[in-house]
């Protein structure tokens, strides 16, 4: 853990260790000076400043200035922020000065109103910090949460689900049958306290200096898999159901690990038989086209997925599991055990238990396989096909650093002779759709492991998958309808097609947060570009 400065006041410094070498949402007089890329001569400590942020809705369709750009980062209001603190990071007064043109928005330091239309479909939509480089600490320190939108068209009339949700803030009641799930995975010290590496020597076992012609970073790691689970924030927790359907709203708020989701009869037992299956109806950006019957549900990070658990019919007094198969790594396609490890059935191979009491009150909802769906509208066709990258850097680092201390990931572009062009958070920006446009997306993955893929501004929908040198295969069932994170499986294309329609910059990066915190997340400028 980070050790807090003494006599610094009143902001709190981060409960984790922030590395100061990335290329991060770096305040001035932090470590280097006012460029959030820093240069150091020797091992710097970590940072102990106040804790920069901006929040993101994820998934939101919402302008520029309010969808928590990873530069628009801005520090705590606290009175004693010393002076060296008090202003951001190189875009942030563009930024201060754009919220500030528009219209109702307030600025001021330690504060920024963000405005969400919530013009777009009734979907599972989750917020959480987007600060440059520190994303990973801010979410796996806490602030995360859902935001349900519902009504419209696209949503069913209400009755049709199981319901109701809990009310905002209520966490007492037990009379809800539509219950938002986060689930994440998180490392406690013996105190109770979160742990979090702070070196990077718990990834690799480097634990030399800081080295300037490389970018091994100290601290940083390229991946952390904790060795609990929690839902909800709570360790392995129980929830009384009642025999009837349960609309569940799963969100996989994991820094680097993917969730393979079942109900099974044991918490242990592996391989698992489903006790009761999982009917899909909604993705990332709203319902499916029809309802999908799963035996397991694949949930790479920041994917949702929304689901009827049928209960009816099932004794009292049975427990149930929501278990995980998921692997420690995320490789290529496959089935669990057989080309890919199983989580330990012991630690992170279990979720939660539901225990089934007695039924209370009638369940009027609609069974799953005989739901209506709303219409969905497919997007049309797109005018412009961009070829990207996601690559495995390791080839930057050089002695003294050993030559299997690697894995930095980064996006880029597809040069015309098929090969990729890693290019850095701060290079010159390459996607600039034209505002209205609807574009196709290939997304080469050139590395060994599969990354989830989110693009700001938008809703996209899967195109297909292709392995290179293969025929294209369409997206899953699952996948259908709209997304805002698709995993990109190693040595295929996935394509993906989206209307760009607000105007601004934006991001797109790997949502594996150690990843997008360091340079695997590129910026892209809809419409007429602002330098
Ligand atoms: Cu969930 Cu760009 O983030
Ligand atoms: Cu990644």
């Amino acid at each position: 853990m980070g050790e807090r400065p003494r006599g610094q006041g009143r902001f709190l410094p981060h409960l984790l260790t922030v590395d100061p070498t990335l290329h991060w949402a770096n305040p001035p007089g932090g470590t280097s000076g006012r460029d959030s890329r820093p240069s150091f001569t020797s091992t710097p400590g970590p940072y102990t400043g106040p804790v920069p942020i901006v929040t993101h809705l994820h998934g939101g369709h919402n302008t520029e200035e309010s969808d928590g750009y990873a530069e628009a980062w801005y520090l705590p209001r606290a009175k004693n922020v010393p002076r060296k603190f008090a202003t951001g990071g190189t875009y942030y007064a563009e930024f201060r000065e754009k919220f500030a043109e528009a219209q109702g928005l307030q600025w001021q330091p330690g504060t920024a109103t963000f405005q969400y239309a919530n013009r777009q479909r009734a979907s599972t939509l989750w917020f959480h910090d987007h600060a440059l480089g520190i994303t990973r600490l801010n979410v796996y320190a806490g602030p995360v949460g859902f935001y349900l939108l519902r009504g419209g068209d696209s949503d069913l009339p209400s009755g049709t689900l199981p319901g109701p949700a809990p009310a905002p803030g209520d966490l007492a009641g037990t009379r809800y049958h539509e219950i938002p799930l986060a689930v994440q995975d998180r490392s406690f010290t013996t105190d109770g306290s979160l742990f979090y590496p702070t070196s990077r020597a718990f990834f690799d076992g480097y634990a030399g200096p800081y080295i300037p012609t490389t970018d091994v970073s100290p601290i940083w790691n390229p991946e952390f898999f904790a060795n609990t689970i929690v839902v909800n924030g709570r360790t392995w927790p129980k929830l009384d159901v009642e025999p009837r359907r349960y609309r569940l709203r799963l969100l996989n708020g994991c820094n680097t690990r993917l969730l393979i989701l079942k109900i099974a009869a044991s918490a242990t037992a592996r391989p698992a038989e489903a006790a009761l299956p999982l009917w899909q109806i909604g993705n990332d950006g709203g319902f499916l086209p029809t309802p999908v019957r799963l035996e397991r549900l694949l949930l790479a990070n920041a994917e949702r997925a929304d689901v009827i658990v049928d209960f009816t019919g099932v004794p009292e007094g049975t427990e149930l599991y929501l278990i995980n198969e998921g692997a420690d790594a995320p490789f290529g396609r496959g089935e669990p055990g057989v080309d890919f490890p199983v989580a330990d059935p012991a630690t992170t191979g279990q979720v939660m238990k539901f225990v089934v009491g007695p039924l209370r009150s009638k369940d009027t909802s609609v069974p799953p396989d005989r739901l209506t769906l709303p219409r969905i509208t497919p997007l049309g066709s797109p005018s412009v096909t961009r070829r990207l990258s996601l690559s495995d850097v390791n080839t930057r680092f050089t002695p003294p650093v050993p030559a299997n201390t690697t894995v930095e990931t980064a996006l880029g572009t597809v040069d015309a002779a098929g090969n990729p062009v890693v290019l850095g958070w701060a290079d010159p920006l390459t996607e600039n759709p034209r505002l209205g446009a609807t574009e196709t997306w290939e997304l080469y993955n050139f590395s060994p492991d599969a990354h989830p893929i989110h693009i700001h501004e938008v809703q996209f929908q899967v195109v297909d998958r292709q392995p290179f040198g293969g025929q294209p295969v369409p997206p899953e069932s699952r996948e259908r309808g709209f997304k805002d994170t698709v995993l990109a499986y190693s040595g295929e294309i996935t394509r993906v097609k989206a209307l760009f329609d607000l105007p601004g910059r934006y991001v797109w990066h790997c949502h594996m947060l150690e990843h997008e915190d360091n340079e695997m997340m590129r910026p892209f400028q809809v419409g007429g570009a602002r330098k």
